[in-house]
């Protein structure tokens, strides 16, 4: 799984029982052709976790959720999911801190902390996204505020750190930044987890913002890119496939 690339949809608020079991159906045979090279992975709505789940069993895509509790009790916290209840129902992964999450619901350095330790507890694999800004890119401090994101990973005993480096201004836009760009970023990552966690800590670093059928080949192939984190094109089996399919032969 570390040796493989990584391809992660990321369906947001999308989908009903109906489309989810066709969208997951049809990528049952792409998901098992790529599987020895490709760890192909989805992240849906939570009350879709254990229809998905079961829509899956027999091939190899795991199901996630895009977000978990700060709290990692039981009790009186109404419409909350905590990560004991993520893995009760077999969910293999959270994204925690997505651009969406800190926008929308003022999530900060605090409680981001509190879920990846709840996730780490409940042996569910945190996913760590992080980015900057278009006018925090503009005035060069993309890497000052990716470096205070990353900043809680030091207060974690964790041996495998998954981060998804997404520049809010390339979500859901069609604007990527140049590969220059991204493999610089990329790079500043491996460094900065390195040195907050120590040398002997696993890394998989996924860029995710307006990856597509056309430039998934090329982010893919630049140096430190571990795999993908796609939004739009994982709502479409059509586009998801192709995305797989260039992760098997990432060289272009
Ligand atoms: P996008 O979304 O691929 O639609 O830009 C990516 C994400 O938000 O994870």
């Amino acid at each position: 799984m570390w040796q493989q690339k990584w391809i992660m949809g990321n369906w947001k608020m999308n989908g009903s029982l109906a489309s989810n079991q066709q969208l997951l159906l049809a990528l049952q045979k792409p998901v098992s052709a790529a599987s020895a090279q490709v760890y192909c992975a989805v992240a849906v709505p939570d009350v879709y976790l254990t229809s998905a789940k079961e829509q899956v069993r027999g091939f190899p895509l795991v199901i996630g959720a895009q977000d978990v509790s700060r709290f990692g009790d039981f009790g009186a916290y109404t419409g909350e999911i905590n990560a004991q209840m993520l893995a009760d129902v077999g969910a293999g992964f959270a994204l925690i801190g997505h651009s969406e999450r800190r926008q929308y619901f003022q999530e900060d350095n605090a409680i981001l902390l509190s879920k990846l330790q709840h996730c780490l507890s409940a042996h569910i694999l945190p996913i760590l996204c992080v980015g900057e800004t278009l006018a925090q890119r503009e005035s060069a401090q993309e890497k000052a505020v990716v470096g205070d994101q990353l900043a809680i990973l030091a207060e974690l005993s964790a041996t495998e750190v998954v981060v998804a480096y997404e520049p809010v201004w390339a979500i859901g836009t069609g604007k990527i930044p140049t590969t220059r760009q991204i493999a610089e970023m990329h790079q500043f990552i491996y460094h900065q987890i390195l040195s907050l966690c120590g040398k002997d800590v696993k890394i998989r670093v996924l860029y995710g913002g307006s990856v597509n059928t056309k430039n998934a080949a090329e982010i893919l192939a630049v140096p430190h890119v571990d795999g993908a984190l796609v939004g739009g094109a994982s709502l479409q089996a059509d586009s998801f496939t192709a995305i797989i399919q260039a992760a098997c032969a990432p060289a272009l």
